[in-house]
């Protein structure tokens, strides 16, 4: 039997959980060639609500194509071209239209196309020379979308990550080549708050208010609760109310980590599940991830990691330069401690937020706030 629990690509609208709002939304949005900038936590469904739009376009044949590049691994003009090129490839058929003629403007840049060795995709190695020739490059990949019959959805995740290239002034160059687009829409996607919300909401930066806001939170703990008993029931596997809430609850219903430990407990589970279950499932858990959470101790300094174990210990901290949180977990002077917290969100580790207009802080990955909050 299929596990129902999924936590890494999306599969299936039946294994999607909610998130109908957004989806409408986004709908909408690219109906009417509105672009739009998704910001959210990491592991909380941006790029699986991505997928779930692209597989509703599909189903109701929407006269749309969408495209989606990841460019997490991008480092350069270069990679960010050549992953666009890829993306294009890999969502038009080479025998359309428009895959014949995009395989013609492909050629006309001399590049080198190889096979992907595990998935057979195609790929494109492009030999690009100066920071001009990159520009026209890209200029005319974007341009070539835009003159085709159909319209096109280009969904950028990661997107922040343009901000790593050493290149000057992509964001300006990029910026003047979309305002020139009508027939594609863009969908930005990030979980680098900060970066993001700098990039499209700075005054100063070209990308300033060209996008609506989308921005994703935890899925409702009703829903989510309904969507985790009734796949456990529909493959003849007991659960009641009581455990579904302690598995939420020891996730804090954040989706990654939720969908994870349901499928643990889906694989340990023979016809009925009990807190216990649930108790075993998180611990083995733990234990195969704490490989991961002994090399994150590694990385960071003994005031980084101090920081954590004291954040993880209360869940999460809304006036983290207080003195009686300093006191008790003895971190040191505000100034410092203010420093420290800027440089682990900034590298993704801690998660800031506001609730009722107060920033609160919490560990992005919450196996590892688990796992501090027991072992310290
Ligand atoms: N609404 C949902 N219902 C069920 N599973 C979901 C839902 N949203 C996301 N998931 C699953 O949770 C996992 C994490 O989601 P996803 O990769 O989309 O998060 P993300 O926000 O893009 O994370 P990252 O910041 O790391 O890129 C994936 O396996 C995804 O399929
Ligand atoms: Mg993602």
């Amino acid at each position: 039997m299929n596990n129902p629990f999924i936590f890494r690509v999306y599969k299936s609208k039946e294994l999607f959980c909610n998130r109908e709002k957004e989806l409408k939304t986004l709908l909408a949005n690219c109906t009417s060639g509105a672009d739009t900038t998704l910001i959210a936590q990491r592991r909380i469904g941006k790029t699986g609500l991505i997928h779930r739009l692209f597989d509703e376009i599909k189903t109701e044949k929407m006269p749309v194509i969408p495209i989606y590049a990841d460019i997490f691994a991008t480092r350069s003009l270069d990679d960010f071209i050549k992953t666009l090129s890829d993306a294009i490839m890999n969502a038009i058929p080479e025998k359309s239209g428009i895959g014949r003629k995009f395989s013609k403007f492909i050629k006309a840049l001399r590049p080198v196309i190889t096979y992907d060795p595990l998935t057979s995709a195609p790929q494109i190695q492009l030999t690009l020379q100066n920071e001009e020739e990159k520009t026209q490059t890209l200029k005319g990949l974007l341009t070539f979308l835009d003159t085709q019959n159909e319209k096109i959805l280009l969904a950028i995740d990661e997107f922040q990550q343009i901000r790593e290239y050493p290149e000057k002034n992509v964001e300006a160059m990029l910026r003047t080549i979309i305002q020139n687009l009508n027939n594609v829409t863009f969908l930005y996607c990030g979980s680098k708050r900060h970066m993001m919300l700098d990039i499209f909401s700075g005054e100063r930066n070209p990308f300033y208010r060209s996008t609506e806001f989308l921005t994703l939170q935890k899925l409702d703990h009703d829903v989510y609760s309904a969507f985790i008993g009734s796949h456990f029931r529909e493959n003849g596997i007991g659960i009641d109310n009581e455990t579904i809430d302690y598995i939420l609850d020891w996730t804090r219903t954040h989706t990654y980590f939720t969908q994870r430990l349901c499928h643990t407990v889906y694989n340990m589970a023979t016809d009925k599940v009990d807190v216990q279950l649930v108790k075993e499932a998180a611990s083995q858990i733990l234990q195969s991830d704490s490989v991961v959470f002994g090399q994150y101790q590694q990385m960071l300094t003994a005031g980084q990691w101090n920081l954590l174990i004291a954040i993880a210990k209360e869940g999460s901290v809304s006036q983290i330069t207080a003195r009686p949180f300093l006191r008790k977990y003895r971190l040191g002077n505000p100034s410092s401690v203010n420093r420290t917290v800027a440089s682990l969100v900034e590298k993704n580790i801690i998660d800031e937020s506001s609730e009722n207009g107060k920033t609160v802080y919490s560990l992005n990955d919450v196996f590892l706030s688990r796992w501090l909050e027991e072992k310290y």
